[in-house]
């Protein structure tokens, strides 16, 4: 076999937010062909990094007080953790807002440009006047121009499903200020994506490509290729354009470039020649995993790109369908929003990637991960079929012969068809049809099974003169998981290790010149997997609906909406806070939630009305003490004129929490 050179990738996770069970579709069906590759003694590179640039990063950033550098550099570090955690192995994972990254867009860029093929258009965009920038689709708000319906974004309508542009809305207000956005003019780069019809043309067609997507680029370049807007105006978390002071470049152009940037960081760590892998007509071979919701920039934006600047184009780019939980899209309400954190923290990260292995195939459809199947699945084959080989032989092994497996083969036919499933398994791997290559091991781990079932050894170490049989029917038990287990080593490292250890060998990909374990010493066999825990899915679920709770708490509802971020302590002072006792309470006619309440606040009385009903009957409140805000400039409501507000905490309804009285309080004490 002649050792290839492979450069592969998965997209590039945005900075702004977890990785989460969708996410992971990818990286683990990246990882698992990635392992493949090498146990295959092939020289295969894996690179990835975060895409840290534009607008809702910076707004992010914002948000919370912090530079856009802290803010990539803490999801970094969390991406990172969330991606060891499952086993998904970078040779490196970089970032796009990085040294490796700003100089190659810049020459890519300069490249372009050079050759003609950037250029530009002053165009009109939406603009705050309060925040003083360019307003991106999506943080512009108005009536939908269809159906009318209220807050809906400048991109589409989420009621009626229209698709416009922003300047379509009705009375349209900026996502981040209120305002009403101005239009302005603004000088734009473009990138001429149509120089480069003739050969996306043919380079979609060549085989590069998935057939379902060279299908969908075929409607697209028959639709026409319009030139690509690249740049963004400042304020932008982004890369300046070299000859365009106050220019960004948008986060898409440099995302990509990320690729090489990160694999520039390796290559320059390890030694590694970066030109051989990226110059134009390498010999070498360069993959892309991605999700098929950006395939328009992969397919046609990146090899325009490439060639446009003299770089090798991708040998094929790979593209899956998008994870729906439970059969329908993942939702934050129903708890199926499940982050990559909050699985690991309950279960084995390895039971996914074998349950995503056992779905996936090589084409661009959508795949669901139902929660009872996925039981069924881990439970059935990875427990009942393939670890339960080791635990029924193992036992044998150990206790009646020292460990040591026995200096033949008992059944050298199977062993042999175990060795023959190679070549099938490894073109399924190859072709991204891992859920035919789970199928295939798992047939085989069916024939290890019965064959034992057949021999029945616990019947065989009951008879005295069948010691030797046992001995060769434990130990062709062993030979076979060994075998299953190398087959599974890209889907399950850490499970793999352990049978490894056991085995006291390092799993090789089989083949015809593999021998079998004769006369060779086991150590101690530990379990290896145990049955997936089906409450811990609900508490996963339940977790996962928890942090739905913890966003909701944080996002403001409507009227709250004048609520700023953090108030001065001097903000704070200018309120009257005082301890006041309910002198009367009565129940407003005509209201179900309000009471009257009179209360002495020390130097005066105060009517003031109150939301509490729904919790406290009048009679319940006269002679309490209470904390209301007495400089509430009064409101004249429905009933009457309310002059204060009394402070309570709880949810609502049945629980709102009034001070209790307390012997050491009286009225017209002041709180701080
Ligand atoms: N930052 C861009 C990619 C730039 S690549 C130069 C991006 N980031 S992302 O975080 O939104 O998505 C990263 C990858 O995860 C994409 O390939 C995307 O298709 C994939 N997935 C995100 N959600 C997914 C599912 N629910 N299911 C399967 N894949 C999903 O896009
Ligand atoms: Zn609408």
């Amino acid at each position: 076999m002649l050792e290839r050179k492979i450069l592969v990738t998965s997209a590039l996770p945005y900075a702004n937010g977890p990785i989460h069970l969708g996410h992971l579709v990818e990286y683990i069906q990246t990882d698992i062909w990635v392992r493949f590759q090498k146990q295959r003694g092939h020289c295969c590179y894996y690179v990835c990094a975060d895409d840290t640039h534009g607008t809702p990063i910076m707004l992010r950033a914002d948000k919370e007080g912090i530079t856009p550098e802290a803010l990539i550099a803490r999801i970094a570090a969390e991406h990172q953790a969330d991606f060891a955690d499952f086993s998904v192995a970078f040779d490196h994972y970089h970032s796009t807002h990085s040294p490796e990254n700003q100089t190659l867009a810049a020459m890519i860029y300069q490249r372009l440009r050079d050759a003609g093929h950037i250029s530009t258009k002053t165009i009109t965009q939406a603009f705050d006047p309060v925040k003083s920038m360019f307003l991106p689709d999506r943080f512009i708000k108005g009536e939908c121009p269809k159906c009318g319906a209220q807050e809906q974004y400048g991109d589409g309508c989420e009621v009626c499903g229209a698709t416009y542009s922003p300047t379509d809305l009705k009375n349209p207000v900026s996502a981040l200020s209120g305002e009403k956005p101005i239009a302005k003019e603004s000088v734009h780069y473009f990138f001429e994506l149509a120089h480069f019809k003739d050969m996306l043309a043919d380079w979609t067609q060549a085989g590069h490509l998935q057939s379902e997507v060279a299908n969908k680029l075929t409607e697209w370049l028959d639709g026409g290729l319009q030139p690509w807007d690249i740049s963004r105006d400042a304020p932008y978390f982004g890369f300046e354009i070299p000859d365009a002071p106050g220019k960004y470049f948008y986060v898409w152009l440099d995302a990509p470039i990320g690729y090489m940037a990160s694999f520039k960081h390796l290559c320059d760590k390890q030694g590694l020649n970066f030109e051989q892998f990226w110059q134009e007509n390498s010999t070498t071979e360069l993959y892309h995993f991605i999700g098929k919701d950006i395939i328009y920039f992969h397919a046609l934006f990146w090899p325009a790109m490439l060639t446009g600047a003299n770089l090798r184009k991708p040998s094929a780019i790979f593209a899956h369908g998008f994870l729906t939980v439970n059969g329908e899209k993942m939702s934050k309400s129903r708890g199926t929003f499940i982050t990559a954190r909050t699985y690991l923290e309950h279960l084995n990260p390895e039971y996914l990637r074998y349950y995503f292995a056992a779905k996936l195939s090589s084409g661009v459809d959508d795949l669901d991960l139902n929660f009872d199947d996925f039981c069924q699945r881990v439970n059935s084959d990875l427990v009942g079929k393939v670890v339960n080989i080791a635990s029924r032989c193992s036992g044998f092994i150990n206790k009646r012969f020292v460990g040591r497996l026995a200096d033949s083969l008992a059944e050298p036919e199977l062993y042999a068809e175990f060795i023959q499933a190679s070549q099938r398994i490894a073109e399924y791997y190859e072709a991204r049809e891992y859920g035919k290559a789970m199928r295939e091991i798992m047939a085989l781990a069916d024939k290890a099974n019965q064959y034992i079932d057949e021999k029945k050894p616990w019947l065989l170490a009951k008879q005295e003169q069948a010691e030797t049989e046992l001995h060769g029917v434990a130990s062709m038990g062993i030979q076979l998981f060994r075998l299953l287990v190398a087959y599974l080593k890209p889907v399950l490292p850490v499970l793999t290790q352990q049978a490894e250890q056991f085995l006291s060998t390092n799993l090789a990909w089989p083949t015809d010149a593999m021998q079998p374990l004769l006369s060779h010493t086991l150590n101690e066999f530990k379990p290896l997997m145990t049955r997936v825990d089906a409450d811990k899915i609900d508490a996963i679920i339940a977790a996962s609906k928890d942090n739905l709770e913890k966003t909701v708490a944080v996002a403001k509802p409507k009227q709250f909406e004048a609520i700023a971020d953090t108030v001065d302590i001097s903000d704070f002072a200018k309120l009257d806070l005082r301890i006041a006792k309910i002198i009367q309470a009565e129940a407003v006619e005509g209201s179900d939630k309000l009471l009257k309440l009179t209360v002495d606040i020390g130097d005066e009385t105060r009517t003031i009305f109150s939301g509490i009903k729904t919790a406290y009957a009048p009679e319940q409140l006269q002679g309490k003490l209470t904390l209301v805000i007495a400089n509430l400039a009064p409101r004249k409501m429905r009933f009457g004129m309310s002059e204060g507000m009394v402070l309570a905490a709880g949810p609502g309804d049945k629980q709102i929490w009034l001070l209790s009285p307390d012997d050491g309080a009286v009225p017209g004490l002041r709180v701080s």
